[in-house]
């Protein structure tokens, strides 16, 4: 099946490229994401929301450990918040729904302002917890945006409202751009 030797080739292709767990989850979630851009989507907030609770739980792991993990939500923050604006917050603004997509932006806005002060902190203080405040605070607001207010609200509407030619085109693009995205810093390490 065309499918699984795709899948196969970009998990090998990953697994030499970067050999980091969320990585590979990442890329095996798009693989096997056959559905919808709606199911990719809640695949990749599924994805940030464990590496969040990853992070977490490593309160007692080295600094290196916890970069590590900093790197890859980094990554996994960018690869899906590139699809998203380029993709899908413009195909809201298409569909008459202008105030949704620029809430959506803003949100994402600040999310990369609290993403820069969480690897800020933890360097800058690499023994210390200052990394674990602006963790919270961005792992609240992300999963805010994602659950409450794209899964639970935003993007149905906006499936509803395209036709079965259009919500094809969007999972295609969605994908293309995510895939767009290589992990040099999670793979830098
Ligand atoms: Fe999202």
């Amino acid at each position: 099946m065309p499918t699984l030797d795709l899948s196969r080739r970009v998990l090998v292709a990953s697994a030499a490229a970067a050999a980091l767990l969320p990585l590979r989850q990442a890329v095996a979630q798009t693989a096997a994401a056959k559905g919808d851009w709606l199911s990719m989507i809640k695949a990749h907030h599924a994805l940030i929301a464990k590496s969040f609770d990853e992070l977490m739980a490593s309160e007692k792991r080295t600094y290196l450990q916890r970069d590590r993990l900093i790197r890859a939500i980094g990554y996994q923050l960018t690869a899906h918040s590139v699809a998203e604006e380029n993709v899908i917050y413009p195909a809201l603004a298409m569909a008459g729904m202008t105030s949704e997509s620029d809430k959506l932006y803003l949100d994402q806005a600040h999310a990369k302002v609290m993403n820069a002060q969480m690897e800020m902190a933890t360097r800058a203080n690499r023994e210390g917890k200052d990394w674990m405040a602006p963790a919270k605070s961005l792992q609240a607001a992300v999963l805010k945006h994602a659950k409450e207010d794209e899964e639970g609200n935003i993007y149905p509407k906006l499936q509803q409202k395209l036709d079965a030619a259009m919500n094809k085109m969007l999972t295609a693009d969605y994908q293309r751009e995510f895939a767009s995205v290589k992990p040099v810093r999670a793979a830098a390490g």
